[in-house]
């Protein structure tokens, strides 16, 4: 079997190396293709399974300009988008690598959302595992609703740890510290954390002030927010999550959660 990879970008320079490092032929299609590529179009002629890794904007544009023939698989690994981007393609799946990929690292490991129908959801578990990747299979079809939740998780699982260590940086420089040092001395504070919630999952991980049921501690985080001209809003939210996750593992009697709540409720 022969695939096309088209858009040589970020998900495809982990994808490419990962098919042919398992045997796959894999032909690349690129806009201006150099040596050894193909135009789009010629790339998928050439092959069975036709990978789209273009931007999601992209996806239909790209789809409906491709010279499809019956029994090829359109593929796109977008988590935020529909089967029906890839409607002109007689067949169609998802393949969503969970991770944020930036050109440095690898796809082994990772979990990868599979959104295929009964034909091609074998294969592609397959392909996973050979991959060296966790097959996840989706729901096909998904609802709307449940695809933007899926992603929304992923995103905020992501990205939105990068907004939380942004509001992290801002306190730290408020503080004082020199921010070259901010990011190598919290991150492994998050690694910490991320690697304590994988072997006991959230509530048995979380720890800090608020776990310890220290309201004393909290009133003045938030003092510290305000004096820098920050907005409280981020935190406020995560320290109400930490709070759910302190009493779900029952870290809290009665009086520390009582106490907790009137600092929260106090800004
Ligand atoms: N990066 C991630 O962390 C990640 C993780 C999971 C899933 N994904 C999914 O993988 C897909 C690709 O994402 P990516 O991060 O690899 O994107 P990217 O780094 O921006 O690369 C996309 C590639 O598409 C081509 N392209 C750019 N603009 C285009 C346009 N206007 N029309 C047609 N082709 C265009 C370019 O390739 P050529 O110059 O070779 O034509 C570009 O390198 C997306 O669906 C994304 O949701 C990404």
């Amino acid at each position: 079997m022969i695939h096309a990879v088209i858009g040589y970008g970020r998900l495809a320079r982990a994808l490419v190396p990962a098919l042919r490092a398992a045997g796959e032929v894999v032909v690349v299609g690129r806009r201006s293709p150099g040596a050894g590529e193909l135009l789009p179009a010629d790339a998928a002629r050439a092959a069975d399974w036709v990978w789209l890794t273009v931007p999601d904007d992209r996806i239909a544009a790209t789809a409906a300009a491709l010279p499809w023939r019956a029994g090829q698989l359109a593929l796109h690994c977008s988590g935020a988008t529909s089967l029906a981007a890839l409607a002109p393609a007689p067949e169609a799946a998802g393949f969503h690598p969970l991770k944020l990929l930036a050109g440095d690292a690898g796809l082994a490991g990772v979990h990868v959302g599979i959104e295929a129908d009964a034909a091609f959801r074998p294969a592609l578990q397959e392909l996973a595992q050979v991959l060296g990747l966790v097959p996840l299979v989706l729901p096909s079809p998904m609802t709307e609703h449940a695809r933007a939740a899926y992603h929304a998780a992923a995103n905020l699982a992501a990205s939105g740890v990068l907004a939380v260590l942004a509001e992290a940086l801002a306190l730290w420089e408020a503080a004082g510290l020199a921010p070259a040092d901010g990011l190598p001395a919290l991150t492994p504070l998050s690694r910490g954390a991320l690697d304590t919630a994988l072997a006991r999952g959230l509530a048995g991980a979380v720890s800090g002030p608020i776990a310890r049921g220290d309201a004393g501690v909290l009133t003045r985080h938030l003092q510290a927010l305000a004096t820098a001209g920050l907005d409280a809003d981020l935190l406020l939210a995560l320290a109400r999550r930490q709070l759910a996750l302190a009493e779900a593992a029952g870290r809290l009697d009665a009086a520390q959660s009582c106490a907790l709540r009137a600092s929260l409720a106090g800004q």
